[in-house]
């Protein structure tokens, strides 16, 4: 552990929900408008926006560059912010493309069988939605949800929520586990969004082999 060298208090963030984001350079974009769109759940119900049907589209030779782009990003948070192995592989599983019209929104959820999801703006006008985080419902920490206390101000250590305000060419990483939504898209533009899954493979608990032996 490090230990600060001045009288000044210091808090660590213990535990957290590492949020990534960084803006790209600005890259090609193919032609979106080409992609099939539906606003229909697969296993019945809708969407309040639309989403392709293809759930590989970095597959597609045409979205190459942006899958090289997207798995530089997943490579710098998994094995540079999180220090995963360098041994593991991470890799997408799956990828498509939403569009929310105006007055679109997303509701909150979490990615199943998925370890890493994230998501790259491919067009985002003024005032099309932020992305929200929510702390988990059952989070007991930096208190439990039975005793609710009032904060006068919010900050990283005790909020409930986050939101982040994406930008064209924007990419945002997170634990598949922490729920988030999209807020109404209040432009009169359509919002583009490249969100994707990650998940690994490779030799895993090797270390844990080591030390029983
Ligand atoms: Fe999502």
């Amino acid at each position: 552990m490090n230990t600060p060298n001045s009288n000044q208090p210091m808090v660590y963030p213990l535990f957290s929900s590492p949020v990534y984001t960084r803006v790209l350079d600005t890259f090609d974009i193919p032609d979106i408008a080409s992609l099939e769109f539906t606003s229909r759940l697969p296993g019945g119900g809708t969407h309040s926006f639309l989403t392709s049907t293809d759930k590989h589209i970095l597959e597609k030779p045409e979205f190459a560059n942006i899958r090289d782009l997207v798995l530089r990003e997943i490579n710098t948070y998994a094995k540079g912010t999180l220090c995963a192995s360098k041994r593991l592989e991470f890799y997408i599983t799956n990828s498509w493309v939403n569009i929310n019209r105006p007055g679109d929104q997303c509701p909150p959820h979490t990615h199943n069988n998925s370890l890493i999801s994230g998501v790259l703006y491919l067009k985002v006008p003024n005032n099309c939605g932020d992305l929200y985080f929510y702390r988990d419902i059952l989070s007991l920490v930096p208190f439990p949800p039975s005793l609710d206390i009032e904060t006068d101000s919010q900050n990283i250590f005790n909020c409930k929520h986050f939101n982040v305000t994406p930008k064209t060419y924007q990419i945002c990483l997170f634990p598949s586990v922490t729920m988030h939504s999209v807020g109404v898209n209040m432009s009169t533009e359509e919002r583009w969004c490249l969100p994707f899954n990650v998940y690994v493979r490779g030799e895993i608990g090797g270390l844990h082999e080591l030390y029983l032996k």
